[in-house]
């Protein structure tokens, strides 16, 4: 089997119309905690509970770079009395949530790519979360945009889309498939503890597609060809969802705090920023190149300074926004998508020839890297 030459030749990004700023936010949960506070009185003064904290717009941008999210659903969130979003429930027959995301960013994507659905023989959905188990959502996006071939869904939570363009760069090099498309329809707002001060900021909804195909067939005015793929993960549970199927039958409660998003920030700082870095330049070096030759970094979106101590370990100074990119402060965490949002709004600039790297970090732990070259 000889080995194709592999690019990506299409990016796709779908935001939601609805954002939250970090004000609204702040404002609504202060609301909340105000009133847990009030209806708590007595237990509190009795020592029986723990009064909630109040947030604070400011220690949010200082503490992650984060200034506003894109919410998939605003209502719910920003009500003191509910405090998470509200969906409707669609039928069987409907196009699922996930879906409609999925196919708003998978068409930008294969227009970006010059390619009709018809010359897409793979769907891969990969995300932190998926609405169901099956029928794949992917195979849901497959049959909306009528591909033929296969699907399936993946999930690796931060490393969700780094790890599924891996498999895609595999299938094609491999000659399984001529033309993948990989799409994440990060709906991560459902798995926030919006009543929990220390984490309700972080994350954002949005969607990101990608086309992954062999060089012959590329027709796109900006493609850039994979010139390696790493990735490496580390069991952790310093970020952590319990959230699953079994709640059905061990008679807990299948939303209390453990089964939404949780985590130790500082032990998570501290443990990948060092891992990330120390892959990313092994990366870079097994690929042949230097650090120095990188014209871009699209790096995963977690938190500005995470960044700018990756940043300043790769590059031995403090990276440019040019450089190394940051979107979070208008998207927040949107757990795999991140370096996508980043590689969407930041790519089109770079000049044949130039190296960039994709790269994501954080729960599992996970770890993936892309480095590409414009062509
Ligand atoms: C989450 C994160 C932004 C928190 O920042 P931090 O500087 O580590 O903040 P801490 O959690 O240590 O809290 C610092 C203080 O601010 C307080 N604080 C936390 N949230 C607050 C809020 N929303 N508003 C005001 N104060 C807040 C804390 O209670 C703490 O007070 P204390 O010092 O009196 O105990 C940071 O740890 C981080 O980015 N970690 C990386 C992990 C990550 O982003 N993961 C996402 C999934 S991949």
């Amino acid at each position: 089997m000889s080995k194709q030459k592999v690019v990506i030749s299409g990016a796709g990004l779908w935001n939601p119309e609805h954002t939250i700023s970090n004000e609204e936010l702040v404002d609504s949960y202060n609301q909340f905690a105000e009133l847990y506070n009030q209806q708590h009185a007595a237990e509190i003064e009795a020592g029986e509970l723990e009064a909630k904290p109040f947030s604070s717009a400011e220690f949010i941008e200082k503490a992650s770079g984060i200034k506003s999210r894109y919410s998939y659903s605003k209502e719910g969130v920003l009500d003191p009395t509910r405090m998470r979003p509200q969906l409707t429930e669609r039928s069987d027959e409907e196009l699922s949530h996930q879906a409609e995301m999925a196919l708003a960013a998978a068409e930008k994507a294969l227009t970006e790519a010059n390619k009709s659905p018809e010359e897409i023989d793979a769907v891969i959905v990969s995300c932190a979360y998926t609405q169901r188990s099956y029928p794949a959502i992917a195979i849901e996006v497959q049959a909306a945009l009528n591909i033929k071939g296969f699907a399936f869904d993946m999930l690796v939570a931060c490393s969700a889309a780094t790890f599924a363009l891996h498999r895609a760069y595999e299938m094609v090099a491999a000659g399984t498939a001529k033309a993948v498309l990989v799409i994440n329809p990060e709906l991560t707002s459902p798995q926030v503890n919006y009543k929990d001060r220390d984490s309700h900021f972080i994350f954002g909804d949005v969607a990101t597609a990608t086309i992954i195909e062999q060089a012959e067939t590329c027709q796109s005015e900006h493609s850039y060809e994979i010139l390696g793929i790493k990735a490496q993960t580390q069991y952790s549970n310093n970020i952590r969802s319990n959230f699953g199927y079994l709640s059905h039958v061990t008679d807990v409660d299948p939303y209390s705090a453990d089964k939404l998003f949780h985590q130790n920030g500082r032990k998570v700082f501290k443990e990948v920023c060092p891992m990330a870095a120390e892959h990313l330049t092994n990366h870079v070096t097994e690929t042949g190149l230097s650090n120095e030759q990188i014209t871009r970094w699209w790096l995963h979106q977690a938190n500005i300074n995470m960044n700018v101590l990756i940043g300043k370990k790769l590059m031995g100074r403090m990276p440019t926004q040019q450089e190394a990119p940051i979107v979070l402060d208008e998207y927040a965490n949107t757990a795999s998508a991140g370096s996508l949002i980043a590689f969407n709004l930041h790519h089109k600039d770079l000049q044949a020839g130039d190296y960039g790297v994709i790269c994501s970090f954080g729960a599992g732990y996970s770890i993936g890297s892309l480095v590409i070259q414009k062509r």
